[in-house]
């Protein structure tokens, strides 16, 4: 019978090509983050959104922000902030980050002292006095900045370095593909939250880039994490690594 000649040899021999099978394969299947992988740190991306605040869509962003865990910068106008406190205080409840946007949505350069404090520190004034802090960075409308803006800002002023534009032809699906076409490690994204578009391109920009292994954070977390310490009247567009 064939079965006699299976010795303790022919059987270690036969075993050795699959032992070595077994070793070679494990590695392909260890699943993502183990052990003896090299740690890569999380791309950076900082969402900001202008405008706002605006009842139905700032509610709707809010609420796909806070399923997903995510923290977003929201440069506020002054006179939609006060017509709405409540989305203010949730914004800030959930950790996001509040900036400035002027009281009017004005342009900002060539403003005298006067005119420019009734645009900036009037939201200032008035964020203040709903979430009981003062240091909030500014985005001027439009990105206008001259030299009396950088004066009198009393604040970071923050532009942005991905823009697709939303207001254009209000197009979710354009704007989804030019946001994750062109976006890269430390970038700062500008979309609108007052149109429901622009929404849905966010929430689904955050799908698509937590995929690509995209971490988003506050424009504040931004820099901190890469060290850069934000300073008063300096213009700032993206954080690279
Ligand atoms: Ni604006």
């Amino acid at each position: 019978m064939a079965y006699k000649n299976w010795s303790p040899l022919w059987l270690l021999l036969a075993l050795c090509p699959l032992l070595l099978l077994l070793r070679a394969h494990p590695p392909l299947a260890a699943p993502a983050g183990a052990a003896g992988e090299i740690p890569q740190e999380p791309k950076l991306v900082a969402l900001t959104f202008d405008d706002g605040p605006k009842p139905r869509t700032t509610a709707k962003l809010l609420d796909g922000l806070d399923q997903r865990g995510v923290k977003a910068t929201f440069f506020l106008i002054g006179s939609q902030a006060e017509a709405y406190p409540e989305l203010v205080q949730r914004m800030a409840q959930s950790g996001h980050q509040i900036g400035i946007h002027t009281y009017d949505h004005v342009v900002l350069t060539d403003l005298g002292q006067a005119d420019f404090d009734a645009q900036v520190a009037r939201s200032r004034r008035l964020l203040t006095d709903l979430l009981g802090e003062d240091r909030f960075l500014l985005r001027p409308p439009y990105g206008a900045v001259d030299d009396g803006v950088r004066a009198r800002a009393g604040a970071p002023i923050i532009l942005w370095s991905i823009d697709p534009e939303d207001w254009r032809d209000r197009n979710t699906q354009r704007e989804v593909a030019h946001i994750v076409g062109n976006v890269q490690d430390g970038d700062l994204i500008l979309l609108h939250d007052i149109y429901p578009e622009s929404v849905e391109a966010a929430l689904q920009v955050i799908d698509q880039l937590h995929q690509a292994g995209y971490a988003f954070v506050t424009v504040e977390e931004l820099f901190a994490a890469r060290g850069v310490s934000l300073v008063d009247g300096q213009m700032y567009r993206s954080c690279p690594p």
